[in-house]
């Protein structure tokens, strides 16, 4: 190809993606988006930039200034979620689970953790993060109906097994966990309880969801972009300093060299903005999860534990296989301008991966794009509107993008 061609190929489409996205409804759980100051931060010098070690420890000089922005950042995480230890330098969250599993066991040692169908994330399993650092996986039971973890099976596994690790935290995670037991049943067997709170830190971040630390989990693994609306990356947090170092140690020198500095700024900001608009964020989000939820099962549409309100998250899970599979859903929701994505879901075989049941829905980004629960309502009728009816989805798309275009600016956030 022409070099010229492709330069010009490799900027449209980054700016077609853009306006793209821009005019569609994302309800992928896993994604959000930064406030612009966040972003004006994001793009900086540090992009460049090398600082192996600890702020004011570093092996490289021309670094006075990320030292202190690091300081910072690990300062305002540590108040924000009551950790005596934060590691910033972690590059997302599967390598927040990869530092644990290398910190805290060895090649053979067993662990407890979710299975896919139920929720759990890919680097919580053998064949991903967790296999590559040769561990062995057992799943615990997990109660579909409730869409909760077993616990009571949880703990004979445990005594069973006696696990290095167990793992709560999930992907698809409508409800919180009983870390309280958990621990009691971590500490009876000699294991360490690691919460992965990927998807949900920015709601235990604004108060709205469980406080992992103070329940009891030893160390808490995460993303830092899913609720919380943070640049790509991860973080580690703990007040067990023992724990902690370990897996600190893992991390640096270990899995990581350099930590891509520019994403610590935006990560201050997005945490100063949590701090300022958490709590209101993280209660509309929660709000607009249960009104989708409820607006969509009384459209017809089965969403899962409706006995139990649907959610306590940003989630809704919805099983389409009475009127298309999960996979086609998600296509024919993407002509429609509905960006989300395709989900097993709790007790399907995970050899279904491909073409799963239902769908995952989160509310997050377009929470923070200002949208109420009587936006969730207009979601909820143009998903029945493809989902049930199959109507057109080019005439579902022009309603849409009209939909989404009333909600253009980024709130929850702080100006300069
Ligand atoms: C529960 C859970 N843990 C870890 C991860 C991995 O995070 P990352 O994409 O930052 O590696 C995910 C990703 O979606 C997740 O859902």
């Amino acid at each position: 190809m022409d070099l010229d061609v492709a330069k010009d190929l490799i900027v449209d489409l980054t700016n077609e993606n853009n306006s793209w996205r821009e005019s569609t409804i994302n309800l992928i759980a896993s994604e959000n988006v930064m406030s612009p100051l966040a972003e004006s931060v994001y793009f900086s010098d540090f992009m460049h930039r090398y600082a192996e070690g600890d702020p004011f420890k570093r092996f490289y000089r021309g670094t006075k200034y990320i030292d202190k922005i690091e300081t910072l950042t690990t300062d305002l995480l540590k108040g924000l979620f009551g950790a005596q230890f934060v590691d910033v330098r972690v590059l997302s969250g599967t390598m927040a689970n990869l530092a644990v599993y290398f910190g805290l066991a060895s090649p053979g040692d067993t662990m407890l953790a979710n299975g896919t169908s139920d929720g759990g994330h890919i680097s919580h399993t053998e064949i991903g993060a967790a296999g590559c650092r040769g561990l062995k996986v057992y799943q615990y039971p997990f109660k579909t109906k409730e869409c909760e973890i077993d616990m009571h099976e949880l703990k004979k596994l445990a005594e069973k097994h006696k696990p290095k690790i167990i793992l709560l935290g999930n992907s698809l995670y409508l409800f919180p966990a009983n870390v309280k037991y958990a621990k009691e049943v971590a500490d009876k067997v000699g294991a360490t309880l690691v919460y992965d709170a990927a998807h949900v830190l920015g709601l235990i971040a604004g108060k709205q969801f469980q406080d992992p630390l103070k329940e009891g989990a030893d160390i808490i693994t995460t993303s830092t972009h899913k609720t919380f609306p943070g640049p790509q990356g991860g973080l580690i947090l703990s007040n067990n300093e023992e724990k902690f170092k370990l897996v600190k140690r893992a991390l640096f020198p270990g899995l990581v060299c350099n930590h891509h500095l520019h994403r610590l700024p935006a990560l201050a900001i997005a945490s100063l903005e949590m701090i300022k608009y958490g709590e209101e964020y993280a209660k509309q989000t929660v709000k607009n999860a249960q009104a989708l939820g409820k607006a969509c099962y009384e459209g017809g549409l089965d969403v899962l534990a409706a006995d139990k309100g649907f959610t306590k998250s940003h989630q809704i899970a919805i099983d389409t296989s009475t009127k298309m599979s999960g996979s086609e859903a998600a296509i024919a929701c993407e002509k429609a301008g509905i960006v989300l994505n395709k989900n097993l879901l709790p007790g399907e075989p995970g050899k279904n991966v491909f073409k799963p049941k239902g769908i995952r829905i989160g509310v997050q980004e377009m929470t923070r794009y200002g949208m109420i629960e009587g936006d969730m309502e207009l979601i909820a009728s143009l998903l029945h509107r493809v989902i049930v009816k199959k109507e057109n989805t080019k005439r579902v798309g022009e309603d849409a993008r009209e939909l989404r275009s009333k909600f253009t600016e980024v709130k929850y956030s702080m100006e300069r």
